[in-house]
């Protein structure tokens, strides 16, 4: 759907929308004179393997010195690329582009050092320190590609993205900090390389004052030995369509996805959208209050705002409990911060704590000129009260680790349109979303459907998923030919605004973290008792869906239900890992199923979220569904329904 019906003074917008799509050459080849290139390309669009399109072909360039070397060049050395804020560990430390340039080429030397080469890939596997900025960075800088995996993600699920990667080394640091608890990575991190088939020779390990690693001789190394020995590595110029890094999701399976991101495209993209979304200058202060395992970490806190010149804020903290609600406020006042993006969730937790804004109004915040959200869902009373509590317009926009960068949003830096809560704007240039019923016709305006992306996609979106154009294909562009399924479903409304309302696969989203309702099924499936299990995402105030699981024990099977639902709690926590959130679990006799033997899913969720629901004519014993209800009110859920 075209966006036309935004109004007519709406004129930047529009016409960057319908340039972009009808002269895409023309719009992104402008973009990214922007960028200094080694060598220019020689298509801006390659769609000769069509529907596998590639951008900037034959262009060749070097992301980190885009990111970095460039600034220092042109006069931006001495102001600050990355502030890391940290109170979890008392430290707020300014690093100037140089210096983090400085920082970025030695950590290269030391990777070189250990022959780390261009194609090659890195897991980097590190809490929210500018060592995992610098590490990315260096990967960057001599073409090898990286992988950040979130440190709160389990050894199981690291070894999963170890097998699938297949790294010459993991980056990784002696612990992370939650709130008050240290977590000591380095035994996930062996573990994670005890249950992985492929070999990792090679581990740097940031030794950090709270825990001391123990290194494992002739494979790992200390991060500032590896520094102190090394000699500072030039640049690597890479081809546009080289992989910059590699980003796992979650899909419907328990395997994550290999979503994979290029060099030049990835660029071209990322450096525009500040400008045009986000509406930042260079010199100006962002701060993306994520982590860097998550694609707006990997976007927004460490590529686009030093691609834009920017100044970007690394916080190492919680929007509660570090230590109360008014971290955000304490920060963005500190270091003047001109925009902050967050999940809703941060907010909702913060509105929980300071429903009246106390501590906000303790703080000066005249530099703050937009919040922005994303990551999931945003109820209209979250945006209103962050509109009223802060007093500058509150951005929702939508987009996913594939995509790399917002398909719909009010892009701020070309004409502010009038925000309607609950709705993710319009699409972004580049980006010609349509919405289509289940047969791949369009619907009409205000109908929920599939919300699909008409390919090509623009510059910074996946190509494909690493090693996998099966599974890409398959995953996104089969549904629906000539589409990217986006996974999601909504509308657009006659004024052209997105609204994202649900996901149309398994794919849950918990405090903003996506996940996968099939991978918590696997590690229930493994336990000895279990005979059959579902999982489904059900809705939860603060954290937006939370993970609940019902499963169906063998026969024989005589333990106390209360042990067992602990010991299946402590699995998924063990093998998936805490931030799934997964702590209800109910135990039935049946699941209920189509007559084909189909679990339904979407009808347990309804029951659980005691919304209302059609018996589905295709049921195979209507009772089940009573018996679901029944084992799920103890849980404090399926109130409203009565069977
Ligand atoms: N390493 C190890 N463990 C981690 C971790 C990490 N990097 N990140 C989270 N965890 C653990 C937490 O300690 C917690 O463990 P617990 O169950 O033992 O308490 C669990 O995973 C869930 O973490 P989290 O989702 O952060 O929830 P929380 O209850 O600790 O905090 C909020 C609630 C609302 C403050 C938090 O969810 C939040 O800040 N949400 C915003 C999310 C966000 O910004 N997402 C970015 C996407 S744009
Ligand atoms: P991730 O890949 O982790 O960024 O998650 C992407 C998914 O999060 C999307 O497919 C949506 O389901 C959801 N999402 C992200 N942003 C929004 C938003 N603004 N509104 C609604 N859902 C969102």
């Amino acid at each position: 759907m075209c966006p036309g019906a935004v109004s007519t003074s709406a004129t930047a917008y529009r016409e960057a929308w319908r340039r972009a799509l009808e002269d895409p050459e023309g719009f992104w080849g402008e973009r990214a004179q922007a960028l200094t290139w080694e060598r220019p390309w020689e298509r801006v669009l390659d769609a000769s393997h069509a529907p596998f399109y590639r951008w900037f072909t034959g262009g060749r360039l070097n992301t980190c010195y885009n990111a970095l070397d460039r600034h220092v060049e042109q006069g931006r050395g001495e102001q600050a690329a990355l502030i890391y804020d940290s109170p979890v560990t008392g430290t707020v430390a300014r690093l100037s582009y140089r210096e983090l340039r400085d920082q970025v080429a030695r950590f290269a030397g030391a990777l070189a050092a250990q022959g780390v080469a261009r194609g090659d890939r890195v897991i980097i596997y590190m809490p929210m320190v500018p060592q995992a900025v610098v590490a990315m960075l260096a990967c960057a800088r001599i073409g090898a590609v990286h992988s950040v995996v979130f440190g709160g993600f389990a050894p199981h699920e690291l070894a999963k993205r170890i097998d699938d990667a297949q790294p010459v080394m993991v980056i990784s640091a002696s612990c992370g900090i939650e709130v008050q608890r240290v977590i000591p990575y380095k035994p996930l991190l062996d573990e994670a390389l005890e249950l992985a088939h492929h070999r990792v020779g090679r581990c740097i390990v940031l030794q950090r004052p709270q825990v001391a690693a123990t290194l494992v001789a002739g494979r790992d190394l200390d991060w500032s030995e590896a520094v102190a020995a090394a000699q500072p590595a030039a640049c690597v110029t890479v081809e546009a369509t080289d992989p910059l890094y590699i980003l796992y999701t979650s899909g419907t399976t328990g395997k994550p996805k290999g979503v994979l991101r290029d060099h030049g495209g990835h660029a071209v993209a990322l450096a525009w959208s500040m400008e045009a979304i986000y509406a930042m200058q260079p010199g100006d202060v962002f701060w993306a209050a994520s982590d860097v395992g998550w694609v707006v970490g990997h976007s927004y806190i460490v590529y686009a705002p030093l691609l834009a010149g920017c100044t970007s804020i690394l916080f190492e903290g919680k929007p509660v409990g570090t230590p109360d609600a008014g971290a955000y406020w304490r920060v963005v006042e500190q270091h003047k911060v001109n925009a902050l993006f967050t999940a809703p969730t941060a907010f909702r937790a913060i509105k929980k704590e300071d429903p009246a804004g106390a501590l906000i109004a303790r703080h000066d915040l005249a530099s703050l000129r937009t919040l922005f959200l994303a990551g999931e869902r945003c109820d209209p009373d979250t945006v209103q009260w962050a509109q009223q509590q802060l007093r500058v317009p509150v951005i929702d926009h939508w987009w996913q680790t594939e995509t790399g960068w917002p398909v719909a949003a009010n892009c701020r830096g070309l004409t502010p349109l009038p925000v309607k809560p609950g709705s993710a704007s319009v699409p972004v240039p580049g980006y010609d979303v349509r919405v289509l019923d289940d047969s791949g016709s369009a619907v009409a305006a205000g109908t929920i459907g599939n919300i699909v992306i008409r390919l090509p996609l623009p510059p910074g979106s996946l190509p494909t998923l690493w090693q996998n154009d099966e599974g890409y294909r398959d995953s996104y562009l089969a549904r629906f030919p000539g589409y990217y399924l986006t996974g999601d479903a909504g509308y657009i409304d006659a004024d052209g605004y997105v609204w994202i309302m649900s996901r149309i696969d398994d794919v849950i989203n918990v405090a903003g973290h996506r996940l996968s309702t099939g991978a918590m099924e696997e590690v229930l499936a493994g336990h000895p008792d279990v005979a059959e299990c579902a999982v489904i995402g059900v809705g939860d105030a603060l954290k937006g869906q939370l993970p609940l699981g019902l499963v169906v024990l063998k026969a024989g099977v005589a333990r106390p239900h209360a042990q067992l639902r602990q010991e299946l709690i402590e699995r998924v926590r063990q093998q998936i890992g805490a931030l799934a959130a997964f702590r209800h679990v109910a135990v039935v006799t049946r699941l209920p199923k189509t007559r084909s033997g189909k679990v339904l899913r979407a009808t347990m969720r309804a029951i659980a979220d005691s919304q209302g629901y059609a018996m589905p004519a295709t049921i195979d014993d209507p009772r089940a569904l009573e018996e679901i209800a029944a084992a799920l009110r103890p849980l404090g859920y399926a109130e409203g329904v009565r069977t």
